[in-house]
């Protein structure tokens, strides 16, 4: 990495030169594209905004998290988990791997500093990527150039927060399960957990197991699976079957097992969507609950779950069906969005909503050496196969040029600066 004084910046920020791609995110997608490119010995410049990898892990997770599938999908490449680790390890041992995998990879990114616009600059074939640093009074601007930019910024980047009528009214405290540490402090409290995903549901667990009293909602409908059947990773034998079977059939048998094991949750206020647990995630990038003990709670009235939201008042929250309800504190466990339309001035790759407009497997290359890594809608298994695409691809461009002892671009334009 070559980097230019200030003296020579004419625009007043710094300017790097980067030799390799630049990678912006050092979560696992941003480390596994990088340790895959270390092991080919190319160069590369990892930006993150936080001041620490893993962010999402370390600072916007619940504690009783954990991997909510078996630890062989979930491992990046060329690190296997330790022997020793759980079938589903805890939040603090994916850390703890993922600490171990920057370190044996020797990845150090450039801490503290936030994308802000990336562009290709059509007049000397590069990226030009501006960042703002994330500490100090003064905001200083970076600007890196590059021939290659992997987007690793993950799937849930910004938590999202729905606007509701009279939410602003509400006098209790309100946060987004991105904050929500433990349920603890919510002891003795009616607490509305707003959304009945994976987040939802398990914090709706989390509350009811420190005697708080809360409340889902449910608005629409939604898939939930046990997460093992009979001693199996429901995924896992998901995945088996569908070697063999076509996806409804897949979908079929597992709502036939989810009966048995559950009954049916309409009865207890969670309706189930028409398409298929498999297919709604194939389709619509939808994922089904795999529950780990909320259910049995709604079943047993500990937890309860009730319809859409009308509006807030000042201690109480009017539902659909007309009932109020009164509560202390919101948990919005709505969900999360991408942020790549916010700083990435490209609209081939990606589509507005911040996901590749092409679907898994081949939404991973764009154009002028543009990759997105990590935004397949499956974990950290889709991770994994992003980020051992991209690294074979970039292999291929570095030892191309290398043959060809092609004069790098930018020492075709750096006369301009
Ligand atoms: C509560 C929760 C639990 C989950 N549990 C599982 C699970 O059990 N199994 C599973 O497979 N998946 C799970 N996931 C999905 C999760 O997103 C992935 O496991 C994984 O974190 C994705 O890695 P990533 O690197 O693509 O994104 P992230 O982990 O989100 O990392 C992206 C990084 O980019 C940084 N960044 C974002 N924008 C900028 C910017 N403009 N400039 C610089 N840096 C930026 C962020 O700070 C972050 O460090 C879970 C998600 C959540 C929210
Ligand atoms: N390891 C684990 O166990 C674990 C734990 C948590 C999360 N995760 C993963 O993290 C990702 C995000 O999960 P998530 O649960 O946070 O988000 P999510 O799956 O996007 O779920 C968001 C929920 O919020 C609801 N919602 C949104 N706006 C609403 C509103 N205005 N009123 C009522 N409901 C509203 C949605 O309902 P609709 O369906 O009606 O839109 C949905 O139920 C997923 O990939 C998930 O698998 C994994």
């Amino acid at each position: 990495m070559f980097s230019f004084s200030d003296e020579n910046d004419f625009s007043g920020r710094r300017c790097v030169w980067v030799n390799g791609p630049v990678i912006v995110g050092a979560g696992p997608s941003g480390l596994a594209v990088s340790a895959c490119l270390r092991e080919q010995g190319i160069p590369f410049v990892v930006i993150e905004r936080s001041d620490c990898i893993a962010s999402l892990w370390k600072k916007r997770t619940y504690n009783r998290l954990k991997l909510h599938l078996p630890k062989k999908f979930c491992q990046l490449p060329k690190l296997p988990f330790p022997e020793e680790y759980p079938k589903y390890p805890t939040k603090k041992q994916f850390i703890t791997y993922l600490e171990n995998y920057a370190q044996k990879f020797d990845i150090k990114p450039q801490f503290n500093e936030c994308v802000q616009s990336a562009k290709y600059d059509e007049s000397c074939h590069l990226w030009r990527v501006v960042t703002v640093s994330t500490t100090g009074s003064t905001r200083s601007k970076t600007e890196y150039i590059c021939q290659m930019l992997v987007v690793a910024t993950g799937e849930n980047a910004e938590g999202v927060v729905p606007e509701i009528d009279g939410l602003q009214e509400f006098s209790g405290e309100v946060i987004h399960v991105k904050d929500y540490n433990s349920g603890e402090k919510y002891n003795g409290q009616k607490v509305l957990v707003v959304g009945c995903g994976n987040s939802g549901m398990e914090i709706s667990l989390d509350l009811s197991n420190h005697n708080a009293k809360p409340s889902i909602v449910v608005r629409s409908s939604v898939h939930v699976l046990p997460r093992e059947i009979m001693g199996k990773s429901t995924f896992d034998l998901a995945m088996m079957l569908m070697k063999w079977l076509p996806l409804w059939l897949v979908d079929k048998l597992l709502l036939i097992l989810a009966w048995f094991i559950f009954g049916n949750t309409q009865n207890y206020g969670i309706k189930r969507p028409s398409l298929g647990p498999l297919q709604l995630k194939n389709h619509h990038g939808k994922t089904p609950v795999l529950d780990i003990g909320a259910l049995q709670k709604i079943r047993s009235g500990d937890i309860t779950a009730v319809p859409g939201i009308k509006r807030f008042n000042c201690n109480s929250v009017e539902l659909v069906n007309g009932e109020t309800l009164e509560i202390d504190s919101v948990v919005l466990a709505t969900g999360y969005r991408s942020n790549v339309p916010y700083w990435l001035q490209e609209n081939d790759l990606f589509s507005k909503n911040g996901f590749p407009k092409t679907p898994f497997p081949n939404g991973w290359k764009g154009k002028h050496g543009l990759y997105a890594s990590g935004f397949t809608r499956r974990g950290l298994a889709g991770v994994s196969a992003d980020a051992i695409k991209i690294a074979q691809d970039i292999g291929e461009v570095w030892k191309e040029d290398l043959k060809n002892q092609k004069v790098p671009a930018h020492r075709r334009c750096i006369s301009t600066f």
